[in-house]
């Protein structure tokens, strides 16, 4: 029988087998869903023993389709679908390859066996998206795997192996060789086994079994680590209510549980970010026809602190790397950093001894430019000085093969500028990493005016290879990431100096769900980065001394962050922990006097809007400049490179959720108050307001 071109169903001898052919992932749209029912229920009368649910191409079900997500809701629900199943009178087995996630892995809880191949993963990963499972999976994994267990996986998000899972009592068993045959012959055997239709949803669970404030724990643990996201709290209800109620009511609550966090804004701004991440990997009006030269080995020139961590990103995918350096002993230094900090990972578990050894035998270091003859990729990582980094291109122009790809990770400087010390400018492109480079995952890829269309495809192609997450953008004095941070830190200094305390400003933005607040961040970063950079840029680039003067009397005075132990807080030695301390606010007096301004206090949520405020302008400004390709791409830029909350979709998609009038009418108050340059209302912005329309409309 066809049921749809999403799902087939045929009898094999004695067994009726489901083929889901959705691709690429195999999410449960309501093609999959209606086809699968229909083939349930005919299995129910003709002449299969027990029926088998297998999925071509790359993987079992991914999950529900989540482009299906907040619209009308189409006919069969999963709820109803899973109903089906559970009920059916003939035995129904999942035969699991690739990921069974979501939806996905519910379907298959809900199924009467589940068997899986080796290499399988399975995972519950809802939350990621605000979410929980909302087919009963909080309700079966409870029941198969025990609340400790399941309330960890479902928290978590992060898929298992069937290993894991077989462990877990989540799957019965593990099949070698080909799924489809391995799996028919299970099924086969349960047939002759006479095996039970076993239902999860016949499992009680002993309620002595969870430990004594378990659950309270689990909710005060969430609510410091993920305050407010509401998924959280609603999973551990669910739990809850697997302990307390039964069954259907549990899925009942689970159901209403759900529901509320599908209309969640932190929900809409992970689903956001879900497809934000995958469509900044695609760049627009490039030619489809070309092919993106291959990337064997690469140089990097600089082992310091971002050279190292490039490095260590290409070995770990078992690309050789050759690493230059001034002098001898600069490559023993950069070679024994990337070793410490190899033994790091293996001490935390996340390595063994001998992927270590691996990835190092695949580091290489040098003096000599003349052994990058032969490489594919080179990425320049040494200080940011325009003369040094357009000589270095000079001399990779001499030794470098014609088509080697030739990047640099500066966060500034013009990539047109660099290329121009090339005869070819056309292979020169920015592959702007983040600190510390072996662990963010933004990589922003950055075009030259003459950057040609296959290494623009190269370089976010080896990014999926070195699991970065690539956005493209144009080229500009601190390109998307940075030239919107110099709006937030100045807005920030501007916020001190008129009277706002470094613990406001911190505890706003916390409050808000940055990780860490600006001030804090520059501490930890330390403060004479930033005074050093200054230090080079023209009057005009600087900007008004209000936006910096607190931040360089702090430098002169020794107060350069945790290193020193002060910055704009104190710093306990051992601790590490921060305190205000009362000199701050001296300085922030003496400077403010200095300028002629008097401070005074400014509200919350005065320091909110003016700090996330002036990066959605700026953010709008790089749109309307054409330097971001999509209003998406930056949220992927601010919170994947610079810790904006997740919850919240990144600074555009928070415009969208206030609403793109309010915004322009805040940013003109600002303006009206101020007067400043960047207080200007980004056009972009006020022609999307007044059509009503907002920044995801734009594309
Ligand atoms: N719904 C709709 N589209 C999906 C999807 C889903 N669940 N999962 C992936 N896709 C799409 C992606 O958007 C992408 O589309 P594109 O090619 O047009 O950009 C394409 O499938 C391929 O995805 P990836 O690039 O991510 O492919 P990978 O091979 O790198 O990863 C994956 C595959 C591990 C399955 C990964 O896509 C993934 O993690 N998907 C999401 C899984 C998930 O969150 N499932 C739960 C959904 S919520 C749910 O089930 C609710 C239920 O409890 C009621
Ligand atoms: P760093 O000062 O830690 O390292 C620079 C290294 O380059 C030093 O080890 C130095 O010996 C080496 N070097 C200098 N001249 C060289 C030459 N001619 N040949 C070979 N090696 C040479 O600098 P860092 O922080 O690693 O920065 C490097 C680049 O990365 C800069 O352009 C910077 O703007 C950019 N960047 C830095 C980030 C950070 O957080 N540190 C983040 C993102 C980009």
């Amino acid at each position: 029988m066809e049921n749809s071109l999403a799902v087939d169903y045929q009898l094999q001898e004695n067994i009726g087998v489901i083929r889901v052919n959705n691709p690429p992932v195999n999410a449960m749209s309501q093609a999959v869903r209606m086809g699968i029912k229909q083939a349930v229920v005919e299995a129910q009368s003709d002449n299969c023993q027990a029926i088998l649910l297998l999925c071509e191409g790359r993987t079992f079900i991914a999950g529900a389709d989540i482009k299906e997500f907040g619209k009308p809701a189409l006919d069969p629900s999963l709820s109803d679908l899973l109903a089906t199943i559970e009920q059916s009178r003939k035995l129904i087995i999942a035969a699991i390859h690739g990921t069974a996630l979501g939806g996905g892995f519910e379907l298959a809880l809900t199924c009467h066996y589940r068997c899986a191949i080796s290499s399988a993963k399975v995972g519950l990963p809802e939350v990621k998206l605000g979410l929980l499972p909302g087919a009963g999976g909080t309700q079966r994994a409870s029941r198969l795997a025990g609340v400790e267990a399941a309330l960890d996986l479902i928290s978590n998000g992060n898929p298992i192996s069937a290993s894991k899972a077989l462990t877990l009592n989540l799957i019965d068993t593990i099949l070698e060789g080909d799924l489809a045959e391995a799996s028919i012959a299970y099924a086969q055997k349960l047939v002759a086994d006479f095996a039970p239709i076993k239902r999860v949803s016949d499992i009680n669970i002993e309620k002595d079994s969870i430990p004594t404030g378990f659950l309270d724990d689990a909710r005060a643990r969430f609510e410091k680590r993920f305050r407010g996201q509401l998924a959280l709290q609603n999973i551990v209800s669910c739990m809850e209510a697997a302990i307390e109620l039964p069954f259907d009511e549990g899925l009942r609550k689970e159901r209403q549980l759900f529901v509320e966090c599908m209309q969640s804004d932190a929900s809409a701004a992970m689903r956001h970010l879900f497809f934000a991440e995958r469509s900044a990997a695609k760049v627009k009006a490039l030619d489809r026809s070309i092919c993106a030269r291959e990337i064997h080995t690469v140089g990097i020139i600089g082992g310091g602190t971002m050279g190292g961590g490039i490095a260590m990103n290409f070995a770990n995918a078992g690309i050789p790397v050759i690493l230059i350096e001034v002098d001898d002993c600069g490559v023993n230094r950069a070679l024994k950093i990337v070793e410490r900090n190899y033994g790091i990972t293996v001490s935390k578990g996340k390595l063994s001894e001998e992927q270590k050894d691996h990835c190092l035998s695949l580091i290489s270091g040098t003096t000599k430019y003349e052994e990058l003859g032969d490489v594919d990729l080179v990425i320049e990582a040494v200080y940011e000085n325009l003369d040094l980094k357009k000589k270095i291109f000079g001399r990779l122009d001499e030794v470098c093969r014609p088509g080697t790809i030739l990047a640099t990770n500066t966060s500034y400087q013009d990539i047109d500028l660099i290329a121009s010390a090339t005869g070819r400018p056309e292979d020169v492109i920015g592959m702007h990493f983040f600190s510390p480079a072996n662990v963010m995952k933004l990589l922003e890829v950055v075009r030259g005016s003459k950057t040609a269309d296959d290494v623009i495809s190269s370089a976010m192609g080896v990014a999926k290879i070195i699991k970065k997450i690539p956005v493209l953008s144009g080229n500009c004095y601190g390109f998307i990431g940075n030239r919107m941070l110099r709006s937030y830190v100045s807005e920030t200094q501007s916020c001190l100096i008129e009277g706002a305390a470094p613990e406001q400003i911190d505890g706003v933005m916390e409050n808000f769900g940055m990780a860490m607040g600006p001030l804090a961040v520059g501490d930890l970063a330390g403060l004479d980065i930033g005074y050093t950079a200054r230090k080079a840029l023209s009057q005009e680039k600087k900007g008004a001394p209000k936006t910096y003067c607190i931040a360089d009397a702090l430098v002169e005075m020794g107060r350069l962050g945790q290193k020193s132990g002060s910055g704009y807080y104190l710093y306990d030695p051992e601790t590490r922990g921060r305190m205000n301390d009362p000199e701050v606010l001296t300085v922030m007096q003496q400077q403010a006097e200095k300028l002629g301004i008097i401070r005074k206090p400014i509200s919350d949520e005065d320091v909110l809007n003016r700090l996330v405020f002036s990066l959605i302008n700026e953010g709008a400004k790089l749109l309307e400049e054409g330097i971001a390709q999509r209003s998406s791409d930056i949220d992927v830029v601010y919170v994947f490179g610079y810790g904006f909350p997740k919850f919240r979709g990144g600074p555009m998609q928070y415009a969208d959720t206030v609403g793109l009038k309010k915004v322009c009418h805040i940013i003109d108050e600002f303006y009206n108050q101020y007067e400043t340059p960047n207080w200007e209302c980004a056009r972009l912005l006020k022609s999307l307001a007044t059509k009503e329309l907002n920044f995801s409309a734009y594309t």
